[in-house]
């Protein structure tokens, strides 16, 4: 069965690609590379012997995705993960957020009502929930007023996602990432962050790699037991898994709702300092790093409530923190040894 995967030369996109080629999927890739590279297409065939067909053009062209849809009538689901993610950036260019992430999306709606495809994936971000009330949190706690734009493209995928399956008969799961860090077992594939890393991860690698001089830590008088901010971090592998089985209670019709979301974390909450402590741990490089003030916009505390997630989808991250940090350290050796994907 072919899977159309937008944003599949990107960070969790070949990751998933990756698991769909190795469960039988023939994957298709749209990218446009505006935050990838080519060679990660070649790297992906490394890992699984199968080169994905790849298409190089922007999702917000119209022309160019009716195209797509017109020669490709035969597609069993998409999962689309193709949108900018930097929220800082959003917040000084709100309308190049708004244009890309909802365009594309609404480019992807509209090829699925005209070519019969049904099933659909979408990339959502623990990010709509802003600071729970409650926690861990669930699928069915308040989506809070967005902090950014970046998030706000989130919430408002999720009603055009919800609002449009119901009208036009798809059906579509929506997921709900905490933090994905780490990278593929292999070295072949992680994430590449181009100039300074905003993530926590590619920061303390960076360091610790000599790039970056120091970690700044944004915050240690936060209401939590070390005073540093506690995030659900997730491993991008257990994070492309669950796609697959997204992708599959889809094509087998399990539920018979046209819009679900889940979760996706590991249910566990770490601080900056436990992180660290891992980092340091399994890389057995001391960290430099130095405590700052907070960072505007950071919530708290956030953690998943997993527990729908792993008995509706039947499935469950896997990899520890340490697991987490070691994969991130491994592959940030790998880039210093290649300049390939500099
Ligand atoms: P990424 O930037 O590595 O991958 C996104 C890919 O989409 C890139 O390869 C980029 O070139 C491509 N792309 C962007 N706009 C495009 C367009 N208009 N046309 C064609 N291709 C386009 O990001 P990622 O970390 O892999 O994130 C994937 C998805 O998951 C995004 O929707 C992101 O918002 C969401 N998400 C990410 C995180 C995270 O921390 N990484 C957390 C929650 C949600
Ligand atoms: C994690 C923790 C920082 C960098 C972001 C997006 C969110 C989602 C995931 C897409 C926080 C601290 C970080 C540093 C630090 N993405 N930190 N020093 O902010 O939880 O989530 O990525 O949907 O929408 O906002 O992730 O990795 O930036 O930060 O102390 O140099 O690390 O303050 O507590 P965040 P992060």
């Amino acid at each position: 069965m072919k899977i159309l995967v937008t944003g599949g030369a990107g960070y969790i996109g070949s990751h998933t690609v990756v698991e769909l080629q190795q469960q039988g999927f023939d994957v298709i890739i749209i990218d446009n590379l505006s935050n990838s590279r080519a060679s990660v297409i070649g790297r992906i065939a490394a890992i699984t012997g199968i080169t994905p067909e790849f298409h190089r053009f922007d999702l917000t062209n119209r022309d160019a995705c009716r195209t797509f849809f017109e020669t490709h009538p035969d597609l069993g689901g998409i999962i689309h993960f193709a949108a900018f993610k930097a929220v800082g950036e959003s917040m000084s260019t709100p309308l190049k957020y708004y244009r890309n992430n909802l365009d594309s999306l609404m480019n992807i709606l509209e090829g699925m009502k005209e070519s019969g495809c049904r099933n659909l994936v979408f990339s959502s971000s623990c990010t709509v929930y802003g600071q729970p009330d409650e926690l861990p949190v669930k699928e069915t706690s308040p989506v809070k007023e967005a902090w950014s734009p970046y998030g706000n493209t989130k919430q408002m995928s999720e009603q055009i996602i919800r609002f449009s399956a119901k009208a036009h008969n798809l059906s579509s799961i929506a997921l709900r990432y905490f933090n994905p860090i780490g990278a593929h077992e292999s070295a072949l594939i992680g994430e590449l962050p181009l100039g300074v890393p905003n993530n926590l991860v590619p920061f303390i690698t960076q360091t610790a790699i000599g790039i970056r001089k120091e970690l700044s830590v944004f915050g240690d008088d936060y209401n939590t037991p070390d005073g540093t901010a506690i995030r659900d971090y997730i491993h991008v592998t257990d994070l492309a898994k669950a796609h697959v089985t997204a992708i599959n209670r889809l094509i087998r019709k399990t539920s018979e709702q046209s819009f679900e979301v889940f979760n996706l974390g590991t249910g566990h909450g770490y601080s900056v300092m436990e992180a660290i402590k891992s980092f340091e741990s399994v890389s057995g490089r001391s960290l430099n790093y130095k405590i700052c003030g907070r960072r505007p916009g950071d919530v708290e505390k956030v953690w998943a409530d997993t527990s729908y997630a792993n008995r509706e989808l039947g499935w469950k991250a896997e990899k520890t923190l340490d697991e987490m940090m070691a994969s991130a350290w491994k592959w940030e050796l790998a880039l210093s040894e290649n300049n390939e994907l500099h």
